[in-house]
């Protein structure tokens, strides 16, 4: 399978959200990124519901929503509602992440695991099985266009050991900081989703920069 390409609409233009929706639409990427803050996990607060309902009016792409919020199993019914086809929730974030994975499934959508760029591989070992995602932070979440933590590369490796060790269908998903500069670099390691945000809204051909992002 080749590799998916999930631009980040955290990093689009917010008067006109449709124009930057559109562009995704009309682009080579596989998924919308979408990244919900509570200002509690996370020190900022990015948007909700309503936000989100307007984006799956006009998306024609899966919805891979990344749930940066405490206490998370709250509004997993409130997301498959508003459209997200991949849940993904934070593990340091659920004491009972396996109840939370289930929960996600249950309510039919894809269920991702996001971890810290603190946060070791090996957490994932007794969960890596169940679920369709990890979600690997290579920047401190909170935030886009912030700069890219080196020791990812390392991580991806270890999760790429972990899911062939535990027979586990889980793809690795890289968030922040992914540039045309290290996105070969981390498919070398493993990766099988880029998320980009400033990357691709930054550029002065988007569209283009997708295009790159997905060749290989
Ligand atoms: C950070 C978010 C990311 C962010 C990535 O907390 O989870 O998805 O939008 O943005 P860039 O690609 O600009 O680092
Ligand atoms: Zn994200």
């Amino acid at each position: 399978m080749s590799h998916i390409v999930a631009p980040s609409l955290l990093a689009a233009n917010f008067a006109n959200l449709q124009a930057d929706i559109e562009l995704v639409n009309n682009s080579r990427a596989d998924w919308f990124h979408i990244d919900i803050m509570d200002g509690v996990f996370v020190p900022n607060i990015s948007f909700g519901f309503p936000v989100l309902k307007a984006i799956q009016k006009f998306a024609k792409k899966p919805l891979d929503v990344h749930l940066m919020i405490v206490e998370p199993d709250r509004y997993a019914q409130a997301f498959k509602d508003a459209g997200a086809e991949i849940l993904s929730v934070h593990i340091e974030a659920c004491p009972h992440l396996h109840r939370s994975v289930q929960h996600i499934k249950n309510l039919g959508m894809k269920a991702g695991v996001a971890i810290n760029p603190h946060t070791p591989v090996h957490t994932l070992e007794d969960i890596i099985a169940d679920i369709d995602l990890v979600c690997m932070m290579s920047v401190n979440p909170g935030f886009g266009a912030q700069k890219f933590i080196e020791n990812t590369y390392e991580k991806i490796k270890k999760l790429k050991a972990l899911i062939a060790q535990k027979n586990s269908k889980a793809l690795i998903e890289i968030d922040g900081g992914v540039d045309l500069n290290n996105y070969k670099k981390l498919l070398d390691c493993g990766a099988n989703v880029l998320v980009a945000g400033n990357t691709v809204f930054s550029a002065t051909n988007p569209v283009q920069t997708i295009e790159q992002l997905k060749s290989h």
